[in-house]
């Protein structure tokens, strides 16, 4: 996968590092903005999501260089969203809240080139994940 993996990191660390409610604040506007998703989030209490989230998003950025370990790890995620319920357009949805959340946090790190290095790595996430799911 040919990403901009030192933009990406980059600004994943800043966003975080100024926005210890990132993840709160993505889960927020998706809620916002996609109520009818809400309902698919009652396994677990909202915190321990979170958390999950949080850590699943840092082993992400972690391994951006391994292509194997995103493969495998993104499709066997893809399957567990199958069992959840997720259906392909809400990969969109998610993008979209994540994206924004992260611009948000990222404040002055964020820039046009971040955007796109973003969004063109969220395509290759959610495009592993959605393979998985079709398995
Ligand atoms: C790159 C995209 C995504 C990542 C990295 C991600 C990550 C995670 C992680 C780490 C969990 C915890 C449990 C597990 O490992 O399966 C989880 C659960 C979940 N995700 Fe995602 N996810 C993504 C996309 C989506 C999308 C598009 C939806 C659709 C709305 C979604 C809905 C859910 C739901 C409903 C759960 C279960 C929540 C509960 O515990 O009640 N995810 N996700």
């Amino acid at each position: 996968m040919n990403l901009n993996a030192s933009l990406i990191r980059s600004t994943f660390s800043a966003a975080a590092e100024n926005e210890p409610r990132l993840v709160q604040n993505f889960y927020n506007l998706l809620f916002t903005r996609y109520p009818q998703v809400k309902p698919m989030f009652s396994r677990n209490a909202p915190d321990k999501q979170a958390q999950m989230l949080q850590e699943a998003l840092v082993a992400v950025v972690d391994h951006l260089d391994d292509a194997t370990w995103l493969a495998d790890t993104l499709r066997a995620m893809g399957r567990k969203h199958l069992d959840y319920g997720v259906e392909p357009q809400m990969y969109d949805w998610v993008g979209e809240c994540l994206l924004a959340a992260l611009a948000d946090a990222a404040g002055d790190s964020w820039s046009d080139e971040a955007a796109q290095a973003w969004t063109e790595a969220y395509q290759a996430l959610a495009g592993l994940m959605l393979n998985g799911a079709q398995d």
